[in-house]
């Protein structure tokens, strides 16, 4: 290391906590302005492309000191070379942030988070965060653009991959598991990066489901719905946040003051940075909230903007701005500090390179140890949709199994979207794990049949040739990883191209041997006509690095499958969209004609949220409450005798639903509540119990602050929302 470079360690140090805010200070003190709006810059250097394409000088812009943050880079040895410029280079040698989207793993690649999320599984699921941030923080990296906590209720919306499901209970303690997961207690540690919780707000309720379209939520929506798992990021201490590229009722996010400093600021407490998303301050042009860049800059940092994502705005309107005597020294100043409060916190003053470590980069990348919870969590995260017949799992004795389909053989799209630096090659694909795993006792016979998305079906005959020849068939469907994920939007959410008429050719074909279908996609379809074509359908989300053996371990039963669907899955397009947590309305469904209903469809989903079956079962006996009555703040137990009724050691989640009947404003039929994740071998049963107290039994008052309103209640305890009944209580005045 240089002297120069040493020279900086010394001189910044990592302070006392208590020292740091008068370090940050000292530092601003000797600061030019360009050298603050630096630090409010942000660029890429290219190695992904999430974006659309803007040149940039990038490195020279660091040696200048006028670029302190870069995205899209990585490697240990890369990222050095350019702190380098940083740290020697410039007249401060300010370290440079480094941030990149490690979404659901960085070199291992973990299940796509939505089908993470149908594991249940917190603690797997922050485990999952922490070895994706120990691989990116060896590479590097300080910093992820993830979680993504958009709540999202629309399947259209490709970005349902990316999060947690319809769900607003759930997705906060998600929320708040991958926070954990990605920045551990400690930041400085060489296992742990800041997170970023995105997209604030309602991004998930972009109209018709096309990315970056408008929204325009109610108040209560925005309270009782989008906001809540930003607020648990807070909570869990996240130390950026991003604000989505919508605007909301006429206002881009990334203009929104009433959002990202009274609300995230003044009234959660957030100490943290602030940066947009790409290019979205240069977008508030388009918007039409801007007449241009300069413009677009002022409103970007009066609303609480603190780095501009490579729009370069910042970069070429705030001095002008400063000058002009339109943006207030005091503005940039704050804007700064907390840029380098988060660089402190990383421990970047005290040594700006301990995050760029070959020797750790190549322990610890894509280890045996990371790709064996890679392969738990992709075995967790499935959903056995249906299984007629009890086909899944295949007997151990078949001579022989066809796998038909387009991913049959497909490796890099098990990987699904925004897979950081993964690598497809890596990934064993369905048909060779299965190999793998069968070695010759099971004769192995692969036909394409199709591809994802074309209309050609010249190799229809050939797969059903070998559906006949074999003893069972295996059909791997779904879509290509690059279908969701941003900008990646569908109008029309069933199987894409010929697949469904393979499916129903092939089974035709295979009738009366066991049939299976499994899943490959980033959001919940429409696969009515699947369902009705074969048995049993195993849904495996874009399962990562190791899906393939993930699924070759479910399909044949050495694991069971245990995940339960977090988003609902429509019988049509058209019903979109459709949640668990609808409202009655004032004509419910009935035989009648004047209720809310659809002349060519019914109301329910095809596989209801929370729904997910194994290859056992599961009886659940009546409900029991400690009571019938709770005072306001005590609490009621609710219990249930769950039994395991099958032949097989099981795993079940047990879901708390409730539901408020009468109240000063309209509340869903049923609310999560809470679950257990319970394992019981045949015979046994369980006696799972849950505490019901205040926090959950209130709601946005008609001024949208918390309120515990007096009636009944109905507590449901099942294993999926599409179970009915329940007993009541009261809850006293
Ligand atoms: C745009 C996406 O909306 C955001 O989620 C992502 O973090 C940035 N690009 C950076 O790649």
């Amino acid at each position: 290391m240089s002297k120069r470079s040493l020279k900086s360690h010394t001189k910044y140090s990592k302070p006392a906590a208590g020292k740091l805010e008068r370090k940050i200070k000292a530092l601003l003190a000797k600061m030019t302005l360009a050298e603050k709006i630096g630090q409010m810059t942000l660029f890429t250097a290219m190695w992904a492309e999430t974006g659309p394409t803007i040149d940039n000088n990038f490195m020279q812009y660091v040696r200048e000191g006028r670029c302190g943050s870069i995205f899209n880079a990585y490697t240990a040895d890369y990222t050095r070379s350019l702190q380098k410029l940083a740290v020697e280079e410039t007249r401060l040698g300010i370290p440079l942030l480094f941030g990149f989207d490690v979404i659901h793993g960085h070199r291992t690649i973990f299940p796509i988070p939505l089908g993470e999320a149908c594991s249940w599984d917190l603690a797997l699921m922050e485990k999952s965060a922490r070895i994706a941030a120990t691989e990116a923080a060896a590479e590097g990296i300080h910093w992820t653009f993830a979680p993504m906590v958009d709540v999202a209720r629309d399947p259209r919306w490709g970005r349902v991959a990316e999060g947690a499901g319809e769900d607003v209970w759930l997705g906060c303690r998600i929320a708040m598991a991958r926070v954990r997961g990605f920045q551990g207690k400690d930041l400085t540690a060489d296992n742990t990066v800041l997170a970023c919780a995105k997209h604030f707000a309602a991004y998930g309720g972009a109209e018709a489901g096309r990315d970056y379209n408008v929204v325009d939520v109610s108040e209560r929506t925005l309270a009782e719905v989008y906001l809540p798992p930003f607020k648990a990021c807070v909570d869990a201490n996240v130390r950026t946040f991003m604000p989505a590229f919508n605007e909301i009722a006429g206002i881009p996010c990334t203009a929104s003051r009433s959002l990202l400093t009274e609300t995230l600021r003044q009234k959660w407490g957030f100490s943290g940075m602030v940066v947009t998303d790409y290019t979205a301050i240069n977008e508030l042009v388009p918007h039409g909230v801007a007449g241009d860049l300069t413009q677009a800059g002022q409103l970007a940092i009066e609303a609480g903007v603190d780095m501009d994502m490579q729009g370069g705005v910042y970069f070429t309107q705030l001095e002008a701005l400063v000058n002009a005597g339109k943006v207030s020294p005091a503005a940039i100043d704050e804007a700064v500090t907390r840029v380098l409060r988060v660089k402190a916190e990383l421990g970047l003053f005290e040594d700006p390179y301990r995050y760029c470590c070959e020797k750790r980069e190549k322990r610890r990348i894509l280890s045996p140890g990371h790709k064996a919870v890679a392969q738990k969590v992709a075995e967790k995260s499935m959903v056995l949709l249906q299984n007629e017949g009890n086909v899944l799992p295949f007997n151990r004795n078949l001579r022989s199994l066809a796998v038909i389909g387009p991913l049959a053989e497909a490796q890099l799209e098990l990987l699904g979207n925004w897979y950081g630096a993964g690598d497809g090659r890596k990934v064993v694909s369905v048909t060779a794990a299965l190999r793998d795993k069968l070695g010759d006792k099971i004769q192995i016979t692969t036909v394409t049949g199709c591809e994802v998305d074309d209309e050609d079906d010249s190799q229809f005959k050939t797969a059903v040739a070998a559906a006949r020849q074999a003893d069972a068939v295996l059909l791997v469907l779904g879509e290509n990883g690059n279908m969701s994920g941003e900008a990646a939007c569908r109008v029309d959410i069933d199987l894409p191209g010929m697949q469904n008429r393979l499916a129903e050719e092939v089974a035709r074909a295979a009738q009366g041997k066991p049939v299976a279908a499994v899943l490959f996609n980033g959001r919940p379809l429409a696969i009515s006509r699947l369902a009705k074509a074969v048995p049993a359908i195993l849904e495996a989300w874009f399962p990562g690095t190791m899906g393939g053996q993930a699924v070759a371990e479910v399909l044949f039963g050495d694991t069971s499958p245990s995940g339960k669907l977090v988003m609902s899955f429509p019988r049509q397009t058209g019903q979109i969209p459709i949640y668990y947590a609808a409202k009655n309305t004032g004509r419910p469904i009935s035989p009648d004609k004047y209720t809310s209903k659809y002349l060519d469809c019914a109301n329910t989903p095809l596989f209801a949220f929370g729904h997910g079956l194994t290859y056992t079962t599961f009886s659940y006996g009546p409900v029991r409450l400690s009571a019938t009555s709770m005072p306001t703040h005590g609490k009621i137990r609710a219990a249930i005798k769950v039994t395991n009724t099958g032949s097989r050691a099981g795993e079940e989640v047990v879901q708390l639903y409730l539901r408020d009947l009468v109240a000063c404003v309209t509340r869903p039929l049923k609310e999560l509540k809470g679950f257990k994740k319970i394992k019981l071998k045949p015979g046994a049963s369980a006696e799972v119990k849950f505490t019901i107290t205040a926090a959950e039994l209130a709601f946005p008052g008609p001024d949208l602050e918390p309120l515990v309103e007096p009636g009944e209640f109905e507590v449901m305890i099942c294993g999926s929302s599409s179970v009915a009944s329940g007993q009541r209580f009261t809850l006293l005045p």
